[in-house]
């Protein structure tokens, strides 16, 4: 199974609507325009596709914020990007990240749902919408996702793992064989280790919770714009993936994984006039 982790595509376009100044849209407007739309270059996500062709990935995963301040037109963006991959061949799997429910009317609306799946199996009980959680058998893995992004106040960028999203995913995971691989994906990191306005409040309990069941083997995410991979293993906490925000000029990244047996390989890619590989990781299972 060979898979790519990439996150915070951050899909944008200039907002001249008066009435983005009765919600934060204009906050994220003004990074748009004068920051955030420099630092992005787009056109690499395109030329991804070439790479995952070459490399024979099946699936693609993407951690959230796929646009800017929630607005259709960005919603509409990414999708188009996301329907060129699947119609290349990829499986996609997306949750939302707290861009994707910038306002609080996208946030009540949950309006990430109306562009992408809620669940990736039908038959799960659980889906993101409405319990925050879902789950599926995926090849020699479980692929758990949960949906802790939430409209926040002004200037803030925090998630949310609110007690029923833990009694959610309590309920995934005792679902779950305990000798089965899980993969988890979470817009935000548990790791508690940014500024408090850019955390995920209450991961401390996702993180304890994580040490309960030792079977969860990789938790993806992104929200930070730091490529990042730990093996977190011997403080009985899963590999981390922080692919960065992939467009990112600076320091944007893809994660390709390869599993097989009793090994999980993972290449870094970064880009210097295209795609490269720049390190790469071997984890024993
Ligand atoms: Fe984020």
């Amino acid at each position: 199974m060979r898979f790519a982790h990439i996150s915070d595509l951050h899909f944008g376009s200039v907002c001249l609507s008066p009435l983005q100044f009765f919600s934060k849209r204009w906050l994220g407007n003004f990074n748009f325009l004068f920051n955030r739309r420099k630092g992005f270059d787009h056109s690499r996500l395109d030329e991804l596709i070439d790479l995952f062709k070459a490399e024979h990935v099946t699936h693609v995963i993407i951690t959230g914020d796929l646009t800017v301040t929630s607005r259709k037109i960005e919603f509409k963006k990414a999708k188009q990007f996301i329907d060129r991959l699947k119609r290349e061949g990829f499986a996609v799997f997306t949750i939302p990240g707290n861009h994707d429910q910038y306002t609080k009317q996208s946030g009540r609306k949950r309006i990430f749902y109306t562009f992408f799946d809620s669940q990736f199996d039908q038959s799960c009980p659980l889906n993101l919408k409405d319990h925050r959680v879902t789950y599926m058998k995926w090849g020699q893995f479980w692929l758990v996702a949960i949906d802790t992004a939430v409209a926040t106040p002004f200037s803030s960028s925090q998630g949310y793992f609110s007690p029923e999203t833990e009694d959610n995913l309590k309920r995934a995971l005792e679902a779950i064989p305990p000798k089965e691989p899980v993969i988890l994906l979470n817009h935000f990191p548990f790791v508690l280790n940014d500024v408090e306005k850019k955390q995920l409040l209450r991961g401390a309990e996702l993180k304890k919770l994580l040490t309960k069941y030792p079977n969860i083997l990789l938790y993806l995410h992104g929200h930070s714009h730091r490529q990042t991979v730990a093996d977190l293993r011997p403080n009985r906490l899963p590999i981390l993936s922080d692919s960065g925000s992939t467009p990112y000029i600076n320091n944007g990244a893809c994660h390709l994984f390869d599993a097989r047996e009793r090994r999980l390989k993972l290449c870094v890619y970064r880009y210097d006039e295209h795609w490269k590989p720049d390190e790469t990781h071997d984890f024993a299972l």
